[in-house]
C-alpha cells in the first residue's frame, strides 16, 4: 500500500517537473504551479511510464527466484533508513526479494552480515560501506560466489569485486555549500574579513573528503586572501573530520571550539559543516555555547528532518538535498541490467528514460584496483526560501500546517 502511495507521489512530482519542462531532481519543479503538481496522474500519461515502481529497464529473467542483499551503514542516521526502504521497495516491485540489513556503524557487523548475505546466496549486493577500507575479504567472497556488487553511494576501497558504482556528485555537494557561503557573504565584494570554522565527515568514508575539498576549493583562495579567516586554525582533513558523522562527536568539538577561540567574543560567521548529522551538533554547540547574537551561516546536507526543522526555524541555514529516491531507482536499473547479463555503460541512462539528472563518469572514482565506473546523480541546494518547491512539491516531503518537514517513504 505504502508502495503504492509513494509510486503515486512521485509520478505526479515528476508530471509536475515534466509539465514545467526540466529534470526532476537537478531543478526541482520551480516553475510547476502547486496546482498542476496535484493533478491525478492519469492527466500525465507520458509521465506516468516513470514512475520510479515502473522503471523503464526490463526486468530480469525470473527475478522472483532472484534475491538482492541490501546492507546499510546505520539505522542511527536518518538517510540510510530512507535508501533502505527506498531500495527495497524499488527491487521489490520488479518482482525481487530482498535481505535489508543495517550494520549499527559497526565494521565487523558489517563484514558478517555480509558473510551471512553471500551464504544466503543472493543474486547481487548493494553495499553502502561504513568504512570503505574494510570489506575487501569479504567481497572477494562475493566474487567468488560470482554474486555482482553494487558500491552504493559511498566507494568501497581496494578491491576488484565491485564492477559499478551509483551516488550523487559527491565533488559537487561540497563544492554547493562553498558556493554558497561565497554568494551569503559576497565575498567578491564585501570587505571582511569574516570568521569561518569546517567540520567534515567521517575519514572512514571515501566520500568525506570529496565533500571537503569540494567546499575547500571554492573558499580557499578567499582564505588565501585574508577575506576569510579561521581562528582555530583547524584547516585540514584530518582536524575538522567527525568520527562516524556523529551528531555528538560534532557538538562536543564545536564547543571546545567555541570555548577556546570565541569566548573573546571573536564573531564566528560561518560553520560549513559537511552533512546534517554534523550540522545538528555544530548548531546545538552553538545555540549553547556561542556567546555572539549574530546569525551564524550553517551548512548541511541531505534534507534529514530535524535540520529541515531548523531551517525553517532559521537555525541552520540550508543543505544540500540529494533525492535518495532516485538513487534507488539507478541502482535497481543498473542491478536489473547488471543481472540480465549486460555490462552497462553510458546508454543505460537514455535507455532507463530516467526523469531526473544522472551523469555516467569514468574518471572520477578510483578505488585502489582502478577506475570504478560511476552513475552520478545531481544534488540540490535547499534553504527556507525554496523548500516547497524543492521538496514538498516533487513529492519528496509534506509539509505540516506550521509548515515543517516529513519524509515521504
Ligand atoms: C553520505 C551523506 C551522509 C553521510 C553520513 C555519506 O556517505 O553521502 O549523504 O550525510 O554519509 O551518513
Amino acid at each position: 500500500m505504502r508502495k503504492r502511495i509513494l509510486s503515486a507521489i512521485v509520478s505526479t512530482a515528476m508530471a509536475a517537473s515534466l509539465l514545467a519542462g526540466c529534470g526532476g531532481a537537478a531543478a526541482p519543479a520551480a516553475e510547476a504551479p502547486a496546482a498542476e503538481s496535484k493533478a491525478p496522474a492519469a492527466e500525465a500519461p507520458a509521465a506516468e511510464s516513470k514512475a520510479p515502481a515502473e522503471s523503464a529497464a526490463p526486468a530480469a529473467a525470473d527475478a522472483g527466484d532472484k534475491t538482492i542483499g541490501i546492507a546499510m551503514p546505520t539505522n542511527s542516521l536518518e538517510r540510510w533508513n530512507r535508501d533502505g526502504s527506498f531500495l527495497k521497495e524499488q527491487f521489490e516491485s520488479a518482482g525481487f526479494k530482498t535481505e535489508l540489513v543495517f550494520s549499527n556503524n559497526e565494521i565487523d557487523q558489517q563484514v558478517s552480515d555480509l558473510e551471512n548475505l553471500i551464504a544466503d546466496n543472493v543474486s547481487l549486493l548493494v553495499v553502502a560501506a561504513i568504512d570503505g577500507e574494510s570489506l575487501s575479504t569479504v567481497l572477494k567472497d562475493a566474487k567468488d560466489a560470482g554474486i555482482p556488487v553494487i558500491s552504493y553511494d559511498r566507494l568501497i576501497m581496494n578491491t576488484d569485486a565491485i564492477s559499478y558504482y551509483v551516488s550523487f556528485d559527491n565533488y559537487t555537494v561540497g563544492k554547493l555549500q562553498g558556493e554558497f557561503v561565497r554568494d551569503a557573504l559576497d565575498l567578491d565584494n564585501a570587505e571582511g574579513p569574516f570568521n569561518i570554522e569546517f567540520t567534515a565527515g567521517d575519514p572512514a568514508d571515501n566520500n568525506a573528503g570529496f565533500f571537503f575539498n569540494g567546499a575547500v576549493d571554492v573558499l580557499q583562495p578567499y582564505i588565501d586572501s585574508g577575506k576569510l579567516v579561521v581562528p582555530s586554525g583547524q584547516t585540514s582533513f584530518e582536524q575538522v573530520a567527525t568520527q562516524q558523522w556523529d551528531t555528538q562527536n560534532a557538538l562536543d568539538r564545536f564547543q571546545n571550539i567555541l570555548g577556546s577561540y570565541y569566548s573573546d567574543g571573536t564573531k564566528l560567521d560561518v560553520a560549513l559543516c559537511s552533512n546534517d548529522s554534523t550540522a545538528l551538533g555544530v548548531a546545538q554547540a552553538i545555540q549553547s555555547d556561542y556567546a555572539g547574537d549574530n546569525k551564524v551561516i550553517i551548512t548541511g546536507q541531505d534534507g534529514d528532518e530535524a535540520n529541515l526543522a531548523n531551517i525553517v526555524d532559521g537555525i541552520q541555514t540550508m543543505s544540500v538535498y540529494k533525492a535518495v529516491a532516485n538513487e534507488a531507482v539507478a541502482t535497481l536499473d543498473l542491478g536489473v541490467a547488471i543481472l540480465n547479463g549486460e555490462t552497462p555503460d553510458a546508454g543505460l541512462i537514455d535507455a532507463a528514460g530516467w526523469d531526473f539528472e544522472c551523469a555516467y563518469d569514468t574518471s572520477s572514482y578510483d578505488n585502489g584496483t582502478g577506475i570504478i565506473p560511476s552513475y552520478l546523480l545531481v544534488p540540490t541546494v535547499v534553504t527556507k526560501d525554496n523548500l516547497k518547491e524543492a521538496l514538498v512539491d516533487p513529492g519528496y516531503y509534506t509539509m505540516d500546517d506550521k509548515g515543517y518537514l516529513h519524509p515521504v517513504g
